[in-house]
């Protein structure tokens, strides 16, 4: 994280200069006018004689209040640049992390923890570079050049009374910090709560809707908000409490100027003009002050969210190598694997069991296995979404974990079993955004994942816009959808992850048809709870419990008469009998 901030500022250092240089400027700027004013009051004394001067001294203010302006735009467009510069860098650093991360690790984040990240966390860092850069130089500059200038100009003295009240106020203010500092861990606590319990609530929402609970969903809901808005009040009232204390002190400052200064003037120590002049520079530099709790109750807040956001950054990325052509590196499809066991991290029970399956290029492999067998666990190893030892999966007769990843991936195709749609056009979701395919390639696939003519009958064809998730598919259409990619994709080894479950048997049928009429250049692996759907793969094998209990062509496996042939028997009795073979 803390790479990913500094490699941000680096970008812009030198606006950042800029920044900094103008508003060294505009603070020096600002103490003239507190000068001019104290001059004129002094000349007051004898108008008569110091007319010009005094009218002089009036063209000076008001051509300083235009420079300041200037300067403000300047200082003011080198602010939002950088601001709004580092926040679009962070949220695409991030993003890109969260794609390169383990999936492993992905499944432990909650979504609506995903989102506070990129829209509360990354604010929050922003929002400390933007208040350190402007606010943050903004007090030191004032500091420095109003209190030389009180002292330089005016009393020493004098400057070291009203320096004493605003010291107290910093005082108070780091006491006050620590209370803001809790409770507002608390409210960012409750937000993301109520942020993962919205994100919940709408996807479950058909659930809801079905079982009729929206009554109760909205009492939670009124529940959490109540919570978030108790802390939220909390972490005001201590702000608050800040903040006053630092009016309340800068009133004192006031009245010792005031009080002090005038016995200072009739002393004859100082002259009123120069007591107004000073009145001039304490108005400086207490707004600054104003900005301290601020400050700090940002910088916590900003300290949290960089530590919620180093976890992200702590977290192991998978190594993909970018480097074109590597990625153009073809595999034949042959695949090798030799007594693979594998237990997912921190659960001691083993999801597969010395699995051991020889598939050569251009076969066809049905999986079918109970609910829970680990057939989508083998496939998440094939593609290397978990981690496994050296020499259990052999592509080519090289280990995958050799493979580089982006080879490994881009040379498979994988329909998983959430068929998950953007809510983009249908053809972005058959092509997954890659500019790189004709139309009439997109046509072609979906022809054969036999969903065109669906397709055809949409407002605006491939180019309608689906809901969020495919919401306004049919089940059977995202699948059809999904399994498109798998004819357009250039991959010697296509995987379709039970992605026939929600299709007929003869729509299933004729997607075989056309998956079988690929096999000669591409191994496939299809998995299915259906016989139907694997009965023509040139290997079969039947998962329970993570382990092997079958294998072997269809005819092999009916003989058998284990699993498979009691599956074959069971869905043979429901299916359409003219589909069966
Ligand atoms: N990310 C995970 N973390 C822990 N355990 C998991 C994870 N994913 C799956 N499992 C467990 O591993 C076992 C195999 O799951 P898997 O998803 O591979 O089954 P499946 O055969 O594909 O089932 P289905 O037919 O329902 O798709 C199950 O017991 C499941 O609970
Ligand atoms: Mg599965």
């Amino acid at each position: 994280m803390k790479k990913a901030i500094i490699d941000s500022l680096k970008k812009y250092k030198w606006k950042i200069l800029l920044q900094i240089i103008f508003i060294g400027i505009n603070i020096y700027l600002l103490t003239y006018p507190a000068k001019i004013i104290g001059n004129i009051v002094d000349m007051l004394y004898n108008i008569n004689e110091n007319k010009q001067e005094i009218l002089n001294n009036t063209y000076y203010l008001i051509g300083i209040c235009i420079v300041l302006l200037i300067i403000r735009v300047i200082w003011k467009y080198f602010e939002t640049y950088i601001n709004r510069a580092v926040e679009r860098d962070l949220k695409t650093n991030l993003f890109e992390r969260f794609l390169k991360l383990k999936l492993k690790d992905i499944q432990n984040i909650k979504n609506g923890e995903i989102m506070s990240y990129f829209v509360k966390d990354i604010m929050e860092i922003r929002n400390i570079v933007y208040r350190i850069l402007s606010h943050g130089v903004r007090i030191v500059f004032t500091f420095v050049i109003a209190v030389y200038q009180m002292i330089q100009g005016v009393n020493l003295s004098l400057t070291i009374a009203v320096m004493g009240p605003i010291l107290i106020g910093c005082y108070l203010v780091i006491k006050i910090k620590k209370y803001v500092e809790i409770s507002f861990k608390k409210s960012q606590e409750r937000f993301t709560e109520m942020s993962e319990y919205i994100q919940e609530s709408t996807d479950s929402i058909r659930t809801t809707k079905a079982y009729s609970c929206e009554g109760e969903q909205l009492k939670e809901f009124i529940r959490k908000n109540r919570k978030v808005r108790q802390s939220n009040n909390t972490v005001d009232v201590y702000s608050n409490l800040l903040t006053m204390c630092l009016n309340i002190c800068f009133g004192i400052c006031y009245s010792i100027s005031l009080l002090y200064g005038s016995k200072l003037v009739i002393d004859g120590v100082i002259t009123v003009g120069e007591l107004v002049t000073f009145n001039g520079y304490v108005g400086l530099f207490v707004n600054p002050v104003n900005w301290i709790p601020g400050l700090i109750s940002r910088f916590k807040r900003a300290q949290i969210a960089y530590k919620r956001l180093d976890k992200i950054y702590e977290l192991e990325t998978e190594k993909i190598n970018s480097k074109s052509n590597i990625n153009k590196e073809k595999l034949e499809g042959n695949i090798t694997i030799q007594n693979l066991n594998f237990n997912y991290p921190g659960i001691i029970d083993k999801a597969l069991e010395n699995i051991s399956i020889e598939l050569n290029k251009g076969e066809t492999l049905g999986i079918i296995g109970t609910i829970g067998s680990g057939k989508t666990t083998l496939m998440n190893l094939l593609t290397r979404l978990y981690s496994i030892p050296n020499g259990k999966i052999l592509i080519d007769g090289k280990d995958i974990n050799e493979i580089p990843i982006e080879v490994l991936r881009n040379n498979i195709c994988y329909i998983t079993q959430d068929n998950f749609l953007f809510s983009s056009s249908l053809k972005d979701n058959i092509s997954l955004f890659k500019e790189d395919y004709k139309e009439d390639e997109i046509k072609e696939s979906t022809k054969k994942a036999v969903v065109y003519e669906d397709i055809q009958k949409m407002p605006e064809g491939i180019n309608t816009v689906i809901g969020e998730r495919g919401g306004d598919l049919s089940g059977g259409q995202k699948q059809r959808v999904a399994i498109s990619r798998a004819f357009l994709k250039e991959s010697s080894i296509l995987i379709f992850d039970d992605t026939f479950s929600a299709l007929d048997n003869r729509t299933s049928e004729k997607l075989i048809e056309n998956i079988q009429d690929l096999s000669d250049k591409k191994t496939c692996i299809i998995i299915s709870n259906k016989v139907s759907d694997v009965k023509y793969s040139d290997k079969i094998i039947v998962l329970d419990n993570g382990n092997i209990v079958e294998k072997g062509t269809h005819e092999e496996l009916i003989n058998n008469n284990g699993i498979y042939s009691e599956f074959y028997n069971q869905q043979s009795t429901k299916a359409e009998p003219s589909i069966l073979a």
